[in-house]
């Protein structure tokens, strides 16, 4: 079976002339079902241009992304939307809730947009909200959440449509530790139980304890 999401040589130049920074050079991994992967790296190293090409969000300047053994990376603007759809969940640092929606307007908005079966959008949203453990909070507004339940609820939208794969930058940076240490154990349970591949970036100790594997970048290079 191809890897869920695999990374082939990849780079990524931004500027032009003397301004040219290999933002990620020629990097290559390859992520599995059930698996969290951690990437970790200084500030600047190039994680979360890693991370935006692995999720079809930014195109290589070179090399090939390919998702369930599929070539993504060479398909035109156009295509990318539906990609990302049917197979990526995104949780970014900040959560980026709609602050006036609740929890489960949140989820089930992001439902709609994946054109997700409109019959029963709340009881989808509530059982996602119910995988994360939040089913008790789903009426409140993002304001009146703890950041966990924030991150949480992050989660539940990034697990709207069911993708197989979900990319996660710096998810616990906002959380205080326990919290931080919740979030990650309910990422290593998503891959194990629901067969999710998972890749966060993030400089948390505990994000280490708690993933299956670790790559470090340096400047845009994996180190050995
Ligand atoms: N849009 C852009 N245009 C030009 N340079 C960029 C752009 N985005 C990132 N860079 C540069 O690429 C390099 C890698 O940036 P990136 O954001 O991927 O690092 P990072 O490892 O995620 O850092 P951090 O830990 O601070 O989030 C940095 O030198 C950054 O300045
Ligand atoms: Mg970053």
């Amino acid at each position: 079976m191809s890897p869920a999401l695999e990374v082939k040589e990849v780079s990524k130049i931004y500027g032009k002339g003397e301004n040219k920074v290999a933002a990620v050079d020629s990097v290559s991994l390859a992520l599995n079902q059930r698996e969290v992967l951690l990437i970790m790296g200084p500030s600047g190293s190039g994680k979360t241009t890693l991370l935006s090409m692995m999720g079809c969000i930014l195109r290589p300047t070179s090399g090939e992304v390919l998702i369930a053994g599929k070539l993504v990376s060479m398909l035109s603007e156009d295509k990318l939307p539906d990609i990302r759809k049917h197979y990526l969940g995104f949780v970014f640092q900040s959560f980026n809730l709609f602050p006036s929606l609740t929890a489960v307007e949140n989820v089930e908005l992001v439902l709609r947009l994946k054109g997700c079966n409109k019959e029963n959008l709340k009881a989808q949203a509530m059982g996602l909200l119910d995988r994360v453990g939040l089913v008790k909070r789903a009426h409140l507004y993002p304001m009146d959440l703890s950041g966990g339940e924030k991150q949480r609820t992050a989660f539940a939208r990034a697990l709207a449509g069911d993708p197989p794969l979900i990319l996660a930058d710096e998810p616990t940076a906002n959380l205080d530790s326990k919290t931080g240490r919740d979030v990650l154990m309910l990422l290593r349970a998503l891959a194990e139980e629901s067969a999710k591949a998972i890749a966060i970036v993030s400089h948390d100790p505990k994000a280490e304890e708690l993933a299956h594997r670790v790559v470090f970048l340096e400047d845009g290079r994996l180190k050995a």
